[in-house]
């Protein structure tokens, strides 16, 4: 009897993460033998856990909140968009036993919004809420979908200006404060910022969208996030959350390990119902 091949989550805190029941559907869905589990890592034990993870069998991880620095660091290669994301949130072990890391985070929500949403991207004036590892993590798959140009906005302003010009080769990107925002219209607009944790919205001014500007929130919640409310109120075309985003990176990861694409979009509707 064959036993199954071992994937788990590694994060802090890690309860509520709907990875496992992602990959239990994709698992399903396409007859591939596998587990999928949680794990918790306590404070500087990244490198130790996954290191025992791999010594003991494992083939693959997703990496959350707070340690995808420590994966990057932990991988013995890595894709471009992780080199350049500067963080990991997929580990494979190779057939030659070394460790890949890869970051699924920008293909994921370039998916949900190209496949999905049938949101265009090609041309489009977009901006971005936030200047922190969330949005490091997307910018290099964005820009490779050749918007007209990609403009940071940020609370602390000097964080927006470093990334973008981090990124400037890969396309048009600068960073700015919320306030030089004024005057400016957008096509797409993004919240890679962590203020609807805490219920909260950076300071945005009116006539920022376009007459068809889609508003996209990275975070998923039951109700629609402070950033969605604020989007409706503006007359945004169209607004999402970033659930299709969470399943899209992790359809991403199980094509890594697995080599086949599974279908989201029941994975989406299940997530989804599961949140009420
Ligand atoms: P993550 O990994 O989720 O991106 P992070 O690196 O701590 O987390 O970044 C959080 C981002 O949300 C930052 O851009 C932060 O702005 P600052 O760089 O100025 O701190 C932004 N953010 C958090 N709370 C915010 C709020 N209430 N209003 C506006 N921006 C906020």
């Amino acid at each position: 009897m064959s036993s199954s091949d071992q994937y788990a989550v590694f994060g802090n805190p890690i309860r509520h993460s709907k990875s496992p029941e992602i990959h239990a559907a994709f698992a399903a869905q396409s007859g591939q033998n596998m587990v999928y589990r949680t794990h918790l890592v306590d404070d500087g034990m990244f490198a130790e856990s996954a290191g025992r993870f791999f010594d003991n069998g494992g083939k693959g991880l997703n990496i959350t909140v707070p340690c995808k620095v420590d994966a990057f660091q932990f991988a013995d290669s890595l894709s471009d968009r992780a080199r350049r994301a500067g963080a990991v949130n997929t580990l494979a072990l190779q057939d030659d036993g070394t460790i890949y890391g890869d970051n699924t985070d920008g293909a994921g929500i370039v998916r949900d919004m190209l496949e999905n949403l049938a949101w265009e991207m090609t041309d489009r004036r977009v901006l971005i809420l936030g200047a922190g590892g969330a949005v490091r993590g997307i910018l290099s798959p964005l820009l490779a979908r050749n918007p007209r140009h990609i403009v940071i906005a940020n609370r602390t302003v000097e964080k927006a200006r470093l990334l973008a010009r981090e990124f400037s080769e890969l396309g048009e990107v600068r960073g700015c404060s919320y306030e030089g925002l004024a005057g400016s219209q957008f096509d797409l607009v993004i919240n890679g910022t962590s203020a609807s944790m805490m219920g909260d919205l950076p300071p945005l001014s009116p006539e920022l969208l376009s007459e068809t500007a889609c508003c996209y929130d990275m975070m998923y919640s039951a109700e629609p996030t402070p950033f969605m409310r604020w989007a409706a109120s503006e007359a945004a075309w169209a607004v999402s959350d970033g659930l299709g985003m969470l399943v899209e990176q992790a359809a991403e990861s199980f094509c890594i390990w697995r080599g086949i694409r599974p279908n989201t979009g029941p994975v989406i509707e299940q997530i989804r119902a599961s949140l009420n």
